[in-house]
C-alpha cells in the first residue's frame, strides 16, 4: 500500500519520479518547492525509510534507483485467492488472521502487511519484518483432517513456498527440516503454523510465511547477518514482490487440494527432493531445550525426523530447531 506521506514529501517524490533515471539537484528541489536544502534532506530520509531507494551524488543530486511494488488491492484482484486483507503496519499478520478465522473467514483468506512490529517466528523468536522489504503473509487454512496429521501441513507449506519461489526465480532454493527455506546455507524464508483444534479435529490453521526479498545485509539485525539472506543479497537485484506473493499463495492453496485428494506421500517425495537436511550431521534443540546431535536419516509420514546418534541409537523428533553442522576436513578424512 502506498505509504501516507506528508504533502511536501509527496511533492519531492513526484519530482524524483518525473525525472526518472536522471538526477535532480538539491538546489532545483529547494527552488521548486521553496524549502531549505536541510528540509529536502529530511524528506529524502522519510522516503528512504519507506523503502524507496534514492541515490545521492555530490554535485548531481538525487535519483530514485528502486521503488518497491507497494501492496495495492488491484494487484491481487484476478487471483484464485478468495479474500485479501492488506495492511500498512501491524504487530503480526498472524493476529489479524486468527481474528478473521474466528469470524468465519474463508479457507484461503490471506493477510499481508507492509511491516510487522512484532512479527512472530518459531520457538518464540521474533521475526524481523521491515517496511516493504519482504513478504509478511498469513493464510487461513481449513483442512479436513485430524490434529495428528498437522505436522504434514508444516512440510506441505514448505514444499509450496519452495516450489513457488523456485518457479519465480529459477534459484535452487532448498528446505531445512521442518520448514526453513535456504538459499545457499542461509535462511531465506521461515514458516510458522498455528493450529486451532477442537476435539481432535483441526478447526483452522494460520500458516505464517515470511520471505526475505529486497533486504540488504544492513537491514538485518547484526546477530542475523551471517545466517539470514534475501533474494536480493543472493543476486544483487531488487525484485517486485507481487508475483512472488501470488505464486506462493496460489501454490499453497493448490497443494492443499492435491493433498486432500491424493494424500501425503507425493508431497513427502517432493519435500525429500528439495531437502537439505537428510544425511547431514545435525543438532536439534527441542521444545524443552534438550539438545541432540547425530545424522539426519529420514522424515516419516508424521513429518518426524529420524536421527541416528553417535552411539547408534535412533531418535525421532517431532518438532524443534535444527542446525546443520558443517562437515569439517577432519570428519572427511575419517
Ligand atoms: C520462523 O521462525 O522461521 C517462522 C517465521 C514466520 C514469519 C511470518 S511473517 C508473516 C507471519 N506473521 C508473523 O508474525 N509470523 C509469520
Amino acid at each position: 500500500m502506498n505509504p501516507e506521506f506528508h504533502a511536501s514529501t509527496q511533492l519531492i517524490l513526484q519530482h524524483l519520479r518525473l525525472a526518472e533515471a536522471t538526477y535532480v539537484s538539491g538546489e532545483q528541489l529547494s527552488r521548486a518547492l521553496g524549502m531549505s536544502r536541510t528540509a529536502i534532506w529530511k524528506h529524502i530520509r522519510l522516503l528512504r525509510a519507506a523503502g524507496i531507494e534514492i541515490d545521492s551524488q555530490p554535485r548531481r543530486g538525487y535519483r530514485i534507483s528502486f521503488e518497491p511494488d507497494y501492496l495495492e488491492p488491484e494487484l491481487f484482484k484476478d487471483s484464485a485467492i478468495p479474500a485479501w486483507h492488506l495492511v500498512q503496519q501491524t504487530d503480526s499478520t498472524q493476529t489479524i488472521a486468527h481474528r478473521l478465522a474466528a469470524d468465519q473467514a474463508l479457507h484461503g483468506t490471506v493477510v499481508l502487511a507492509e511491516q510487522q512490529t512484532a512479527g512472530r517466528g518459531r520457538m518464540q523468536r521474533p521475526w524481523h519484518s521491515p517496511y516493504a522489504r519482504g513478504i509478511w503473509l498469513s493464510m487461513i487454512l481449513r483442512p479436513q483432517i485430524s490434529i495428528q496429521w498437522s505436522p504434514q501441513l508444516t512440510l506441505l507449506t514448505a514444499v509450496a513456498v519452495c516450489e513457488a519461489l523456485r518457479a519465480q526465480t529459477g534459484l535452487e532454493i532448498g528446505i531445512k527440516w521442518p520448514n526453513d527455506l535456504l538459499l545457499g546455507e542461509c535462511k531465506l524464508a521461515g514458516i510458522l503454523l498455528e493450529t486451532v483444534s477442537e476435539a481432535n479435529q483441526i478447526r483452522y490453521v494460520v500458516a505464517g510465511i515470511g520471505i526475505n526479498v529486497n533486504q540488504v545485509s544492513a537491514d538485518f539485525p547484526p546477530e542475523l547477518r551471517t545466517t539470514a539472506t534475501s533474494l536480493r543479497m543472493f543476486d544483487c537485484h531488487p525484485r517486485r514482490r507481487t508475483p512472488l506473493i501470488l505464486a506462493t499463495a496460489e501454490r499453497l492453496l493448490a497443494l492443499l487440494e492435491e493433498y486432500e485428494n491424493t494424500g501425503f506421500s507425493p508431497i513427502l517425495a517432493r519435500w525429500n527432493r528439495y531437502n537439505r537436511t537428510l544425511l547431514r550431521r545435525v543438532r536439534v534443540l527441542g521444545a524443552r531445550q534438550q539438545v541432540i546431535e547425530g545424522t539426519a536419516l529420514e522424515v516419516d509420514e508424521y513429518g518426524a525426523l529420524l536421527i541416528r546418534l553417535d552411539d547408534g541409537q535412533l531418535v525421532k523428533n517431532y518438532s524443534g530447531d535444527l542446525q546443520l553442522i558443517p562437515v569439517s576436513a577432519h570428519d572427511l578424512s575419517r
